[in-house]
């Protein structure tokens, strides 16, 4: 068996047709139960599903082979895991966003996030000082109540800034999903794991004989 981690929630839809391609059953992937490990012994296959902050720990301990999990994940908590493919799904953006038509505060900027690390480690770079307030959730709240002057957060459509009165100020990041590997499964493994990563690769768009710049464009 191979064992995968998967994160709960939006990508676990995205994904599931991905591998689907490396032979999972997407119904029972996507099937609406309590059951946190979805077997398919036909296929070889385990699925673990997650806190989508949870899937590193699970690979990096070896309780999973791979694992699908979010660059902001990544970001947020740098790990020793191969990162073998981009699997170009969950894309969004890490931004700052404040309160539509309020100026920037005068003095040091109260910044709300579920990603202390990467919101301080961004506004350090640009040499600006910012009190940074970890929360776990609903962000959009905190400027609107007086917790914040600003937020550090993802936006994928933008609905939730709207709908709160935000307005984006900065960008931090570009976020998408990634396979994560275990290094030592990467390795012992590579006859299961090798043809599961190619399984998921998206195909290369044809190179037009003659065409000299079509290859340096393959898999950008
Ligand atoms: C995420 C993110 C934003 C929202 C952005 O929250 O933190 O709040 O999605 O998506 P949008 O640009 O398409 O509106 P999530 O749904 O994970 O819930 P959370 O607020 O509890 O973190």
């Amino acid at each position: 068996m191979l064992t995968i981690a998967l994160p709960k929630g939006r990508v676990l839809r995205a994904v599931a047709p991905l591998l689907a391609r490396a032979g999972a059953d997407a119904q029972v992937l996507l099937a609406d139960d309590r059951s946190l490990v979805r077997e398919m012994p036909q296929a070889g296959l385990r699925f673990l599903l997650l806190k989508p902050d949870d899937v590193p720990t699970y690979v990096d301990y070896g309780a999973a082979d791979l694992g699908v999990c979010g660059r902001d994940v990544l970001l947020e908590r740098p790990t020793d895991l191969y990162q073998p493919l981009d699997l170009g799904i969950g894309r969004c953006r890490m931004i700052v966003a404040g309160v539509v038509g309020r100026a920037a505060p005068v003095g040091v900027p109260r910044v709300a996030t579920k990603y202390p690390r990467c919101a301080a480690d961004y506004f350090a770079r640009r040499g600006v000082q910012a009190e940074i307030v970890h929360v776990q959730g609903s962000v959009e709240l905190a400027p609107l109540v007086g917790l914040s002057d600003l937020i550090v957060d993802l936006v994928e459509t933008g609905a939730t800034l709207a709908q709160n009165g935000l307005e984006e100020r900065e960008e931090v990041a570009r976020i998408s999903s990634v396979l994560v590997a275990n290094r030592a499964a990467y390795k012992l493994r590579q006859d299961r794991v090798g043809p599961f990563i190619e399984a998921l690769r998206p195909p290369r768009p044809p190179e037009s004989p003659g065409d000299p710049g079509a290859r340096a464009g393959a898999g950008a």
